[in-house]
């Protein structure tokens, strides 16, 4: 089993090029699904996950090759409608490939999909919308199976912003015979970069960034050649490194307007941060103050993906920090694991109440969720002494060369076999 081996108690100096965003490459890759065609996908990140999507279309019929940050998908000879249970287990946006399979082939067969275990994480509001353009649901034990002879128009209500469940109704709908209203939906930056992705298909739809989409199916779609917008989750994840270790870190291939919450965050926190065109920079030195109230929220709200970063800055903050975690009920996990490090922690239903210390020492421990081996990495970054991070697993899936990067920013860390 691998691990991280970080010697940490140092300021990082230098600069960083943030990677295209995870979760705009996955339901991207799931849309090359909905029309047979070649795609050129431009700033995709080198992470597990992405080669997971592309294994999928390739079980699919599909083929998919990579040449650096490119990847070409050909979609056209790609028949297949039954996801293999191995590959849906193995993330949560292998369900992404439910709307997609059923607007080509107006029939899919997937099983519950796997991914961080932060909470239920339910499918109910996908297969609802499903249902809502025409298509008939049949669990069978283990298998789920969607069919629809053809799909049609209508409201499709949201009662929570559901990211994937937007997603999915998006490539569902532009098969549908007739238009399809989503109200409530989702406003992640993702989505609205899917969005520009499927219109650059030919795809007639209406209200990105907005909490109505208007979808016009049936029209006439094509193979394309998009770019990936940055990652605003990655770049939190760095500028949470600099904000706790201390420095002066800049990332470039940046876009700032996408983690606005996060930025107020850490300059309320004592950062200094400038924003460029494509650039952040972030200057950090002296103890940081505690956040007294931040409470995670679906977009354009502080993101639940940097709240386990955030929490790894705030753990020798100055005070009283509390950090309420309201998208997922089992998003606290990394707690536990963070105390290993002498943190101050004490959980209360979603609430962190994380008490300031002036020194974490080194430890060792293991992550069970993306966003929570980030933030073990953070804290291991600020304890003097040797650390060692288990569940690297987990870290690859949504980070591409995390300790490189950091390495280059000063960062003594060194990935083992352990
Ligand atoms: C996406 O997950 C992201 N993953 C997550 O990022 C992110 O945390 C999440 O959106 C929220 O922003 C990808 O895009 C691949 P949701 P998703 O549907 O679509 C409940 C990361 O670290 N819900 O918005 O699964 C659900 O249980 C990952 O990069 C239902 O009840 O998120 C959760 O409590 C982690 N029924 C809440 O809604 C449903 O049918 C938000 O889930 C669907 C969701």
């Amino acid at each position: 089993m691998e691990a991280l081996v970080i010697r940490g108690g140092r300021p990082l100096m230098g600069t960083v090029e943030i990677s295209g965003a995870k979760n705009a490459a996955l339901p991207i890759l799931a849309a090359t699904m909905v029309r047979g065609g070649r795609y050129v996908l431009r700033n995709c990140p080198a992470i597990t996950d992405v080669e997971l999507a592309a294994e999928i279309i390739r079980a699919l019929g599909g083929q998919v090759e990579r040449a650096g940050r490119t990847l070409y998908v050909d979609t056209a000879d790609a028949c297949g409608w039954q996801i293999p249970s191995s590959l849906m287990a193995r993330m949560r946006a292998s369900v992404l490939f439910l709307g997609a399979l059923l607007a080509r082939f107006g029939r899919v067969s997937l099983t519950m999909p796997g991914g961080c275990p932060l909470g239920r994480r339910p499918i109910d509001l996908h297969l609802e919308a499903m249902a809502r353009m025409g298509a008939s649901v049949t669990l069978r034990e283990e298998e789920i199976l969607c069919t629809a002879s053809h799909l049609h128009g209508g409201t499709v209500e949201f009662p929570f912003p559901s990211v994937g469940a937007t997603e999915n109704a998006l490539l569902a709908a532009t098969a549908a015979c007739g238009t399809v209203i989503l109200r409530g939906a989702a406003r992640e930056p993702e989505i609205g970069c899917l969005i520009g992705f499927l219109r650059s298909m030919g795809a007639e739809i209406e209200g990105a960034g907005t909490d109505t989409l208007t979808v016009h199916g049936q029209a006439a779609l094509d193979g394309t050649t998009y770019t990936i917008l940055p990652d605003r989750i990655e770049t939190a994840t760095y500028l949470c490194a600099a904000a706790a270790c201390g420095g002066d870190v800049t990332l470039t291939a940046a876009d700032g307007s996408l983690l606005l919450p996060v930025l107020e965050a850490l300059a309320q926190a004592g950062c200094h941060i400038e924003t460029g065109r494509d650039r952040i920079t972030l200057r950090s030195g002296g103890r940081l103050r505690a956040a007294h109230n931040l409470t995670t929220a679906p977009y354009p709200g502080f993101p639940t993906d940097a709240q386990a970063p955030m929490m790894a800055v705030l753990l020798r903050a100055e005070g009283e920090s509390r950090l309420t975690e309201t998208v997922f009920e089992g998003r606290m996990a990394h707690v536990a694991q963070l105390r290993k490090f002498g943190a101050d922690i004490a959980v209360t239903g979603p609430t962190a109440l994380i008490r300031g210390v002036t020194r974490l020492h080194p430890a060792h421990a293991e992550a069970g969720d993306l966003r929570a081996a980030a933030a073990l990495v953070l804290a291991a970054l600020q304890a003097e002494g040797e650390s060692t991070i288990l569940g690297l697993k987990h870290l690859d899936r949504g980070y591409d060369n995390l300790e490189g990067n950091l390495k280059r920013l000063g960062a003594e860390i060194t990935r083992i076999d352990n």
